[in-house]
């Protein structure tokens, strides 16, 4: 059978919930994406509602994949850590759980990897061989990792303890918002640090730096002193929406 050319991504973050029907083609939305604010109880009951209604917001969807992301590690459907969505989600059945409320199979899987898959497929690491290490900065730190074009799913990079601490806890862009720090105080006293670390015992051949954040990546990215080469994300927030939709056509089993 060959591979559908449309699919529905849905990105929950810990702050908003979004989604759209993809043009997997070009990688694009079809239609103009919505966004729901996560509620503050973040509950597996309180998302799934939101899931089911942007599946309902795009009926033109309703016979195609759909790809869910979600901010921890998934196996196979299942949920394994949440850090900054409520803790009853660990050992959540997440596929089942959704697949029931949009009414058809769902395929879901952590949300830095789903925007490295469509970073890889369509922007900035587009055709790049070798080991390409994607980061999102924004509420945590979000990694994935690609070599030679193969995701390998839930690195969790962010979680690197950095001298003694939990490195997304001081490096995300969402540490810098809470403390205050100005992009250079960021890179200064945080960023560069965990850079360096992961450089070290990673040795990728290119890092892509995604989240909100990116879009102000000329303030902060030149400021690294790297020996791996850094370049912002080019989908930047629709990345993980897009990413999702891509491995949902690509197949409903694991990773
Ligand atoms: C989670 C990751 C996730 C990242 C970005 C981290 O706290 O452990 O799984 O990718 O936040 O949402």
């Amino acid at each position: 059978m060959s591979q559908p050319t449309t699919g529905l991504g849905i990105d929950i973050g810990g702050s908003g919930i979004k989604g759209a029907p993809v043009d997997l083609d070009s990688g694009e939305f079809l239609r103009e994406r919505i966004k729901i604010l996560t509620p503050e109880e973040s509950s597996p009951a309180a998302v799934t509602d939101i899931v089911a209604r942007i599946s309902d917001h795009f009926p033109e969807t309703a016979r195609g994949p759909v790809g869910i992301t979600f901010p921890g590690v998934v196996q196979n459907g299942t949920i394994h850590t949440s850090a900054n969505l409520d803790e009853s989600w660990v050992g959540t059945d997440a596929r089942a759980l959704f697949t029931e409320a949009v009414g058809r199979p769902v395929r879901v899987l952590n949300d830095a990897d789903a925007a490295a898959l469509a970073e890889s497929r369509y922007g900035a690491a587009k055709g790049v061989r070798g080991t390409v290490l994607m980061t999102t900065l924004g509420t945590g730190i979000g990694t994935a990792l690609v070599v030679d074009g193969r995701l390998v799913p839930n690195t969790e990079f962010g979680h690197l303890e950095v001298d003694g601490h939990d490195a997304e806890s001081r490096a995300s862009s969402g540490a810098k918002e809470r403390d205050g720090l100005s992009y250079s105080e960021w890179v200064n006293e945080r960023l560069q640090r965990y850079y360096r670390v992961i450089e070290d015992l990673v040795w990728p051949d290119l890092i892509v730096v995604g989240g909100g954040v990116s879009r102000k990546a000329h303030k902060f990215l030149p400021l690294l002193d790297l020996r791996t080469p850094i370049v912002p994300a080019i989908l930047r927030n629709t990345a993980g929406s897009v990413g999702a939709a891509l491995a949902a056509a690509q197949g409903l089993e694991v990773p």
